[in-house]
């Protein structure tokens, strides 16, 4: 029988799961439990773990396929393509190419055809302040919409753009163009109803240029309306981090935020991987997006051995 147990840590979202060592392999029970738990609680907080890029990866799988991060070959584990490196710490002298990830609401990979399905990140060096992670339960921003408003958006389809990542010029040019000629502009429905639990969600987020049949100009106040309302504190939840914290969110039904509020002279180090998705989108322009990813990568695209070594010095 499953020892687990699960408390809630916020009323949107957000429970605790102890009584459990992610890295050894899980039973039946436990992997029951843990689903549960997730379709409830759609943020899971397994705390003290001890985990390296291989456990990460061997307890993440039990969730299905991993993102090979193809579509964002920047900091990824040099051995272990599934396994992103988000962290501040310098490379050779050079400010790290995530030192600045997730800093705008948003809901991971949507900007490519196979949004993650689940993310897991693995706390391994922390500020000794902040540094703070924020979800919004997109279930309830659906469900608080006036019923005309959830008739405009159900049959809408939504255009992400990875431009609109927040800051992703601050990570230089190379990187910049790499990232956009990796990931032309893609549609995506506005309303997505959740594999498992058949509810709709709001599925629209700070990296929304468009709505397809509007303009610009019309898109624009519906997008910060949408996100505005999705992130109202009541339904949000706070993740104050703690060194072995493994925290595993759902993407489909959430939107989440690195905050950012901390001393950047200080380490913030995690190790994310994140599972495929069960749904595809489509190209907005599928020609204009064959030739995009046919063209020259950037330059630094071109060496991923020395960017190898350089992440591989981080795990040493
Ligand atoms: C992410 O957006 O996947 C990373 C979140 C974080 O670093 O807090």
């Amino acid at each position: 029988m499953s020892k687990i147990s699960i408390q809630p840590v916020g009323f949107a979202c957000g429970a605790r799961v102890t009584g459990i060592d992610v890295s050894k392999p899980l039973s039946a029970a436990d992997l029951e439990a843990i689903n549960k738990a997730w379709a409830k609680h759609l943020v899971l907080v397994f705390p003290g773990q001890t985990l390296d890029p291989h456990s990460l990866v061997g307890f993440t799988r039990n969730f299905g396929e991993l993102d090979d991060y193809a579509t964002q070959p920047f900091n990824r584990h040099p051995e272990i393509n599934e396994v992103f490196v988000l962290t501040n710490k310098y490379t050779n002298g050079k400010p790290s190419k995530t030192y600045n990830a997730g800093q705008n609401w948003h809901t991971d990979l949507s900007y490519t055809l196979r949004p993650a399905k689940g993310t897991s990140v693995y706390c391994m060096e922390k500020p000794s302040v902040g540094g703070d992670t924020m979800f919004a339960n997109m279930y309830m921003a659906y469900d608080t919409l006036s019923p005309k408003m959830k008739e405009f958006l159900d049959g809408l389809e939504a255009v992400h753009d990875a431009s609109l990542i927040e800051g992703l010029d601050k990570r230089g040019p190379e990187v910049a163009n790499e990232f956009r000629r990796l990931n032309p502009p893609v549609v995506h429905p506005a309303v997505r109803v959740h594999p498992d639990t058949g509810r709709k969600a709001l599925y629209v987020n700070e990296r929304v240029r468009t709505f397809l049949g509007l303009s610009e100009a019309e898109s624009r106040p519906i997008v910060k309306f949408l996100c505005e309302h999705s992130v109202q504190p009541r339904f949000t939840y706070r993740h104050y981090w703690s060194i072995g914290d493994l925290v595993m969110w759902d993407n489909r039904c959430m939107v989440h935020l690195a905050v950012g509020d901390y001393d950047p002279s200080e380490i913030r180090h995690m190790i994310r991987t994140s599972g495929m998705g069960d749904y595809y989108g489509r190209y907005l322009d599928p020609e204009a997006a064959a030739a995009q990813m046919k063209s020259a990568p950037a330059a630094s695209a071109a060496k991923p051995a020395a960017d190898a070594k350089a992440v591989a010095a981080l795990h040493d």
